[in-house]
């Protein structure tokens, strides 16, 4: 009796501590599968941040991944549309192979082509593994937003979305990119942040006449809208085989290297809302790739764009001078700019203010940026710290200054501070402040020279879409 007694106390024992293990284990189970996907969400978050997809979904003042903003080309404005997992207007009915598809080729569920303003482009470089982790974020940690997305309508014929599909046949890759196998893994991290994330061939780049970029030109400076992307290869003189590792490291994380360059326009937004947030070794694995990009240079530069330009004396010499013999330039500048940038261009000691000699604005060959500085102004959130200069343009906020007064006081910054032989006019202000870069005659002179190459590119189209149905008809027979 008392021997069974032990035996059923032993075999009780046994079963409560089988059945605690049990139950711890499934408790671990489930603890760890909740970790896995806390990770999977986190690593989905900080790759969304890398590819800036909340840039272009999120409209100024609008919900998070809404959708909304507007992005302009030649042929009207592309809206981006609503990616937050609302399945009634956003993405919460795909799936994860449905998620890929768009990504990387840049087709939805329902087959509708996007235009290649989404950098599908770009993102047919992401791994399976970054795919899956961007999904789980975006399903499970994205509020859903219930709103429309604000349809897009191109000119004729691009609102043909079918086009897509012969310019995808030409220009999209069909395979990931190939890293050589003799670059360090610093290096290939790089050239993977660089191309498929932060993708800054996708404004570095010049593109050739279907919007293509051009690959030979990789981050060999374009044009984007009012704004230029410059060179960033490490051509010498137009890239940036003067930049220390440190000012590419400061201007990435902050927008500012001293002495050097300010981010402002979409760069700022770029830094802004992405690269700050980078770790430091992502950082740093982007300049290692930069410095080994082949250099692809521009004819236009005699001289490194941040080598023009000093400190300007002006006002001290006409100090105890009777009468005032400044041009409307100097005068314009010692009202509007001076306050900030100090009466010789020295800006602030502690560099809040920049000097605008040693500028990469002011150096430029082409003053395209330095006008749409003074035109927009420039705007960042640096880690909860604003730096804000007015703009000077219609909605200026304090003096609206006539195209004729933002020539006039850009020529004298260019004179004393930066490129003296740069001149610009009133109507490279004005064109400059309408249409970007594409001045009338040049826009029209594209779309002339678009309407054949179109009309090839809908017969290629047509062409794969017969044998796309042909081919089905044969597998069905
Ligand atoms: C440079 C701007 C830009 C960036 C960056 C961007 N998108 Fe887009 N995206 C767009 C635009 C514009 C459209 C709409 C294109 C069209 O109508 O053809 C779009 C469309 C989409 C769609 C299609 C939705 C639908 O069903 O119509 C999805 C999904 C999407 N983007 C996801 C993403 C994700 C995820 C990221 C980040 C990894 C991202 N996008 C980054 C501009 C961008
Ligand atoms: C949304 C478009 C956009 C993207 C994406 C972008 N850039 Fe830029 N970048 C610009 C523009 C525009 C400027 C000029 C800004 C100015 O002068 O205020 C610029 C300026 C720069 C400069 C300073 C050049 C100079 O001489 O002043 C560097 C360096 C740079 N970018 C590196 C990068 C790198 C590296 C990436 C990717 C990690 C990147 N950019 C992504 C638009 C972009
Ligand atoms: C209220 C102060 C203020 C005034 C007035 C002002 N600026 Fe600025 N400026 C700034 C600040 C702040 C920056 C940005 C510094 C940074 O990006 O870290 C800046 C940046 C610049 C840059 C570099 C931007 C780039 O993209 O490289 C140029 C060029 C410039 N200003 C020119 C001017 C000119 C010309 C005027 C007069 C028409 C002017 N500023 C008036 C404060 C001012």
């Amino acid at each position: 009796m008392k021997c069974s007694d032990a035996r059923h106390g032993d075999r009780l024992r046994i079963l409560v501590a089988a059945l605690s293990f049990g139950m711890a284990g499934s408790l671990a189970e489930t603890a760890s599968g909740a970790d896995a996907t806390a990770r999977e969400i986190g690593r989905g978050r900080y790759l969304a941040i890398a590819a800036d997809c909340a840039a272009c979904h999120t409209a100024h003042s609008g919900l998070p991944y809404a959708g909304g903003y507007g992005i302009p080309s030649p042929f009207g404005t592309i809206y981006s549309t609503n990616i937050t997992p609302s399945r009634s207007y956003g993405i919460g009915t795909y799936s994860e192979a449905d998620f890929a598809r768009v990504l990387r080729r840049g087709v939805t569920p329902e087959g509708k082509y996007l235009y290649p303003a989404m950098p599908y482009t770009s993102y047919t470089n992401l791994t399976d593994a970054d795919i899956r982790s961007l999904y789980v974020y975006f399903m499970n940690a994205v509020k859903p937003v219930e709103q429309m997305s604000r349809p897009t309508r191109l000119m004729f014929p691009l609102n043909m979305r079918f086009l897509m599909i012969g310019w995808n046949w030409l220009y999209l890759k069909k395979q990931r990119m190939a890293v050589p196998g003799t670059a360090t893994s610093q290096v290939a991290r790089g050239a993977y942040l660089a191309t498929a994330l932060a993708h800054c061939d996708v404004c570095h780049t010049p593109r050739n006449f279907l919007m293509a970029e051009i690959p030979d030109r990789n981050l060999g400076g374009a044009a984007l809208s009012s704004w230029y992307a410059p060179d960033i290869t490490p051509d010498y003189p137009s890239g940036i085989s003067t930049w220390t590792d440190e000012q590419l490291r400061l201007y990435l994380q902050t927008g500012n290297a001293p002495d050097k360059a300010q981010a402002a326009g979409p760069m700022a937004e770029a830094v802004e809302k992405s690269f700050q947030h980078l770790s430091g070794r992502d950082i740093d694995a982007l300049i290692a790739y930069l410095r080994q990009v082949p250099p692809v240079g521009d004819p236009a530069y005699k001289r490194p764009r941040d080598s023009f330009g000093a400190p300007s004396h002006m006002e001290a010499a006409i100090r105890g001078s009777r009468v005032d013999t400044r041009t409307h330039g100097e005068l314009l500048y010692s009202r509007e700019c001076a306050s900030c940038h100090q009466p010789s261009g020295k800006g602030s000691r502690d560099g809040y203010y920049p000097p605008l000699f040693h500028n990469t604005a002011t150096g430029a060959p082409d003053p395209g940026n330095l006008v749409s500085v003074v035109l927009h102004g420039v705007r960042r959130n640096i880690d909860g710290r604003i730096v804000y200069m007015p703009g000077f343009g219609p909605e200026s906020p304090i003096d609206h200054l006539s195209d004729q007064d933002i020539a006039d006081v850009v020529n004298e910054v260019e004179t004393s501070f930066g490129d003296p032989e740069v001149r610009i006019t009133q109507e490279d202000v004005r064109n400059i402040r309408n249409e970007g870069r594409f001045s009338l005659s040049v826009t029209t002179e594209r779309m002339v020279s678009l309407g054949g190459t179109i009309l090839a590119l809908a017969l290629v189209s047509l062409g794969i879409v017969l044998i796309r149905r042909r081919r089905a008809a044969r597998r069905r027979l």
